[in-house]
């Protein structure tokens, strides 16, 4: 297995500025990526001994390149950017540079997380909790869809060292005083450019202001569009950016294909001729509605398919039961929507089929990389329409990658 990214990481000259400042930030039209030294062993972290323990003990036996990159630069405190191809261990970059930064002695919330999902969020706060168990970290999950007052009790009940959640519940639970930021010194975005996008940003930045003003913060997601590298210049100071070039995005253990099906009603029969092959291991359909969900897999029912599905106009104790089904094995193929295509870690997932292609290019990238988890094998299969051809060519293109007809046999890859 191989995690190495590519880092582009030449060091680019710092640009004078008129007034002959050096200007370290990035430029108008390109991205800058700081050179940093890679550290190839945990153990030349200067970690904690309990926060190692709980590393080798998660079964971590070497950082990956990102968490060779960017653990030691968090735990100094400097702002980071990190940017990680999918399944490339983001998540145990912060978990680890938190844990490393914060004082278990101390009964005070040192570490704030936000995800753009509940599922996430709920993920997350497991690797914290596992990573962090011989320090006997606490970590709370505050998400959105559980009662309010069961979270104002566990908040009150005693301090939790780390929160984990999205941002209306944490929003909420700071507004009215039960979540306490005055200590607060590391702030985590995961999917950071989903966090900074349109649905989010203004409560981001409203917890933002709620926080003291030098905290640290930490921007974590597989895809940085230049907009949202340009909107973290507002609330960064000197970021250290550990960036992937778009090209290098996609991964070379996750195999990419398409079938033509020319029109919308021929998915379906496309689909259920590769039922076997979905099963194999486990499998997540990407469909573009709510609503699309439901029907399809209501099609695959009348058929005799098992297929269970997941979308968020459904109550939290449903999604709750679905995933936990999902994860366990139990169930093997998940059709849903873009709810899931970000942080899902699964690692029996080795095939992505998207019976809708994303309407943005960050989506694709997203949801290709639930399958081939932490470079193990992956299958992507795109459904094409006459229609969709032009989106597919444009994704191989901005990636610089390409995406072969479906072979039939497929499933060997699997
Ligand atoms: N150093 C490591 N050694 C072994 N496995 C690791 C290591 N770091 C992470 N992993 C495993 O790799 C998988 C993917 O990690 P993670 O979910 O953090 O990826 P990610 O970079 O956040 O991906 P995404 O962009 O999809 O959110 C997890 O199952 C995790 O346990
Ligand atoms: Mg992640």
């Amino acid at each position: 297995m191989s995690t190495d990214g590519n880092y582009s990481q030449t060091r680019r000259e710092p640009e004078k500025h008129p007034d002959g400042m050096q200007q370290t930030g990035l430029g108008d039209n390109e991205t800058h990526s700081d050179e940093v030294e890679a550290i190839e062993n945990f153990d030349d972290m200067k970690l904690k001994e309990d926060l190692l323990r709980g590393i080798y003990a998660y079964g971590f036996e070497k950082p990956s390149a990102i968490q060779q990159r960017a653990i030691v630069p968090c735990c100094k405190g400097h702002d980071v950017i990190a940017q990680a191809q999918s399944g490339t261990g983001k998540t145990a970059t912060f978990a680890v540079s938190i844990l490393q930064s914060i004082d278990v002695n101390f009964d005070a919330t040192q570490a704030l997380v936000l995800a753009p999902t509940r599922e996430l969020a709920q993920q997350t706060q497991k690797v914290v909790l596992a990573l962090g168990d011989y320090m006997h970290a606490r970590c709370h999950a505050c998400i959105g869809g559980t009662k309010v007052s069961e979270d104002i009790m566990k908040l009150g009940q005693y301090v939790n060292h780390i929160v984990v959640g999205t941002p209306g519940r944490v929003q909420d639970m700071i507004t009215r005083n039960h979540l306490n930021t005055n200590d607060i010194k590391m702030f985590v975005l995961d999917e950071a450019d989903e966090m900074l996008s349109r649905g989010f940003k203004d409560q981001i930045k409203d917890i933002f202001r709620k926080l003291r003003p030098n905290v640290q913060v930490i921007l974590l997601s597989a895809t940085m569009p230049i907009e949202v590298l340009q909107v973290t210049k507002e609330f960064m100071r000197d970021p250290l950016n550990i960036l992937v070039k778009k090209e290098e995005l996609t991964l070379e253990g996750i195999k990419q294909f398409y079938v033509a099906v020319d029109k919308e009603n021929w998915k379906f029969d496309t689909l259920c001729d590769l039922y076997e092959t979905l099963t194999i291991t486990q499998a997540v359909i990407f469909v573009n509605t709510r609503r699309k969900v439901d029907y399809l897999c209501s099609q695959m029912h009348e058929k005799d398919f098992t297929v269970s599905a997941m979308h968020g106009d459904m109550d939290q104790k449903e999604r709750d039961v679905i995933m936990k089904e999902f994860r366990s094995g139990s169930s093997r193929v998940l059709i849903t929507t873009d709810l899931l295509s970000r942080g899902i870690d699964v690692q029996q997932v080795s095939l992505v089929i998207n019976y809708d292609l994303p309407t943005n290019r960050e989506s694709y990238i997203h949801r290709i990389g639930r399958g081939g988890r932490f470079g193990r094998k992956g299958v992507a299969i795109n459904f094409v329409t006459l229609d969709d051809v032009r989106i597919l060519k444009d994704l191989e293109t901005f990636y610089n990658t390409q995406i072969e007809e479906m072979p039939l046999n497929v499933a060997d890859l699997i």
